[in-house]
């Protein structure tokens, strides 16, 4: 393993102002996101969708490095470029999500564990030689009356810990992705207390796995009630919730945090994430690797016509930049005004 190497990407994925868009929805989840803007699935539109967000010259700026989906590493835009060098040229670094889903975990009903550790060494030396510099690999973690269950918090962030360790030893930098849903009807203490465990169990085995944290970015959710809770925190409450959990159980060799937005509104996975940089004085850069957050816009937007492409890349820009000045805490409630 090359820790320079290693350190130099994860430095890059979180430099100042930038952020990682995710745009690794396994056919499943693209095909959910698809159905609700009525638009058919099939692989050329899911091509020519993100060959759109790639394409976005100025929604690129803000952007260090794209977590694609298998399918999308191999795809070529309609001119024959391939979209991973679309995505280069974009000044980004090309990521790949390479776990392969969740399933239930025996003997804990409702909860699951992801899976996809077998050949795994095999598939990241192949991605390395197809230009990719770093990988996602995400566990789930449901809160509900009786869980999470110790069996599930402990299996998920051993997983992690051998996906990121196999991971470095193929001079990739794992995206270590250790999320507390926000589906629950728990309340925000809740989601911080399990937050805590489920970090502190992932850096435990982390450490046991000898992976170098220096060559890691770590994505975690944000502290937030639940959504079935009826409840809703403000910003400040967020942020400083979120911030005192990650002091207390992430150490400060980790280059940086890219939050996950999880389901939240777009607005709100801004605004929390500017709060917690106007903090200051952090030992991690704290950034975002968002899914929804930068893409529901643009989806709306585009609804599958090409006519809607540049309305449709306005829309990702505008969250690029908004999301860009928030990895900085420079953002303001009244450029989003602007803009609407
Ligand atoms: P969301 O920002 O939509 O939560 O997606 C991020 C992600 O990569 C989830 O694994």
């Amino acid at each position: 393993m090359n820790l320079a190497e290693l350190n130099k990407i994860a430095e890059a994925m979180v430099a100042p102002g930038k952020g990682i868009l995710a745009a690794d929805e396994s056919s499943t989840t693209i095909k959910k996101r698809f159905d609700a803007i009525n638009v058919e699935c099939t692989e050329d539109n899911r091509r020519d969708y993100r060959e759109m967000l790639f394409r976005s010259a100025e929604g690129m700026k803000n952007i260090s490095g794209v977590i694609l989906f298998d399918e999308t590493l191999w795809q070529k835009a309609k001119d024959g470029t391939a979209l991973v060098d679309i995505i280069t040229k974009a000044g980004a670094i090309p990521g790949i999500k390479v776990d392969e889903g969740a399933q239930p975990i025996p003997n804990c009903p409702g909860e699951v564990v992801t899976v996809g550790l077998d050949r795994l060494s095999e598939r990241l030396a192949k991605y390395h030689k197809a230009g990719v510099r770093f990988a996602k690999w995400r566990g789930i973690i449901d809160v509900g009356p009786h869980i999470p269950s110790y069996t599930c918090v402990s299996a998920n962030a051993h997983a992690l810990a051998r996906y990121a360790a196999l991971c470095q030893a193929a001079q990739i930098v794992p995206i270590v992705e250790p999320e507390v849903l926000m589906d629950g009807a728990h309340d925000i203490d809740t989601c911080m207390q399990v937050s805590e465990w489920l970090l502190k169990e992932t850096f435990q085995q982390l450490y046991y796995q000898k992976v170098a944290l220096e060559g890691i970015v770590l994505k975690p959710n944000m502290i937030v009630p639940g959504k079935k809770s009826g409840t809703k925190a403000s910003v400040e409450e967020v942020a400083e919730k979120t911030v005192k959990v990650l002091k207390a159980c992430v150490p400060g060799a980790v280059p940086g945090i890219a939050f996950l937005s999880g389901g939240q509104s777009d607005e709100d996975a801004t605004a929390h994430l500017d709060a917690m940089n106007k903090f200051g004085n952090l030992p991690w850069a704290l950034t975002f690797s968002y899914g929804r957050a930068l893409q529901a816009a643009p989806q709306k937007a585009w609804a599958g016509k090409s006519e809607n492409v540049a309305a449709a890349q306005r829309a990702f820009t505008h969250r690029a930049k908004m999301n860009g000045l928030a990895a900085l805490g420079q953002w303001k409630q009244d450029l989003e005004k602007k803009a609407a």
